[in-house]
């Protein structure tokens, strides 16, 4: 029998987070949050300016250690590891903030393991080990990701050279290089021009719906989440889940037209 989409999200959370708390001095960043993220979802993390939403990334990818709660990473409970140990469980994530290496090409970008998630010695473990036919494999693959990007013709182009936009992708690109089966995204299109952010998007649910790997991507603005076809949002506000829906259910939600679509909750959502 076929495997339905109903039957592929009753399996197991590739993400956990529960009662999440991440306080920095007297500043409570994350208070509470609780979601999870099941095989094969496309899920949006939303949340005005300073809610906590890149904080709750870094406590989920090791980069921060969280006051309280847990994380778990394809049911391992990942307190006590550091981000490469995460990243080698199928986890891969990006920073809201690009920081490629400016003066390699958007190949050799590819190449190179994202910042924060190396292993202590990034360079050692770059080459140490690699066979000639492994290398070759990881070109070949490094290509096939810009292929999947549709961006094939920036293999040569200096990183230096790129738009914000075109960075971002590269970016995204270089987080998939890992095969992860879980892609966490910090705003892949925050300053991205209407038009290339919406193709971005429209890669990512392709990527989602052609390999079965999961991706929780962040974004700031409502409106543009609600139409950009994820499978579930998570409302953030002020450090707490206002609420885990459908785009319909937080379209409708109360809570969520008080916090964030005012007057146009009523009727913005109709329009295309
Ligand atoms: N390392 C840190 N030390 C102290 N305070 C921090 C640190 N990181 C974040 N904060 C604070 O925690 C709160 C949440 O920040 P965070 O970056 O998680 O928000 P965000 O939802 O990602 O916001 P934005 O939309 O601006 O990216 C903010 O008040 C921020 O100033
Ligand atoms: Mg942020």
């Amino acid at each position: 029998m076929t495997e339905t989409k109903q039957d592929v999200l009753s399996e197991t959370p590739l993400l956990s987070v529960k009662n999440l708390r991440k306080e920095f001095g007297g500043l409570v960043a994350v208070k509470d949050v609780s979601f999870e993220v099941m095989p094969g979802e496309f899920v949006g993390l939303i949340g005005p300016n300073g809610c906590g939403k890149s904080t709750t990334f870094n406590c989920i990818s090791g980069l921060l250690e969280k006051t309280s709660g847990t994380v778990e990473v394809f049911g391992v409970d990942v307190s006590d590891k550091r981000p490469d140990q995460i990243q080698k469980l199928g986890m891969t994530r990006t920073f809201q903030h690009t920081r490629l290496w400016k003066d390699m090409t958007v190949i050799e970008n590819l190449l190179v393991p994202p910042r924060k998630q190396f292993s202590p010695n990034p360079f050692l473990s770059l080459f140490r080990g690699r066979s000639r036919p492994a290398e070759k494999e990881r070109l070949s693959k490094a290509f096939a990701v810009l292929d999947q990007l549709e961006v094939p013709h920036m293999a040569h182009n200096m990183a230096g050279e790129l738009s914000g936009g075109q960075s971002k992708l590269v970016d995204i690109g270089r987080s998939m290089m890992g095969d992860p089966q879980l892609l966490l995204l910090d705003e892949p299109v925050a300053g991205v021009a209407g038009p290339l952010a919406m193709k971005i998007f429209n890669n990512l649910r392709e990527l989602v719906d052609t390999t079965g790997i999961s991706v929780l991507v962040i974004e700031h603005n409502m409106d543009f989440i609600l139409r950009q076809g994820v499978d579930r949002i998570v409302v953030m506000n002020e450090g707490d889940v206002l609420m885990v829906g459908t785009p319909d259910e937080v379209r409708s939600n109360r809570a969520v037209i008080e916090a964030y679509l005012g007057a146009a909750g009523d009727d913005g959502g109709e329009e295309e």
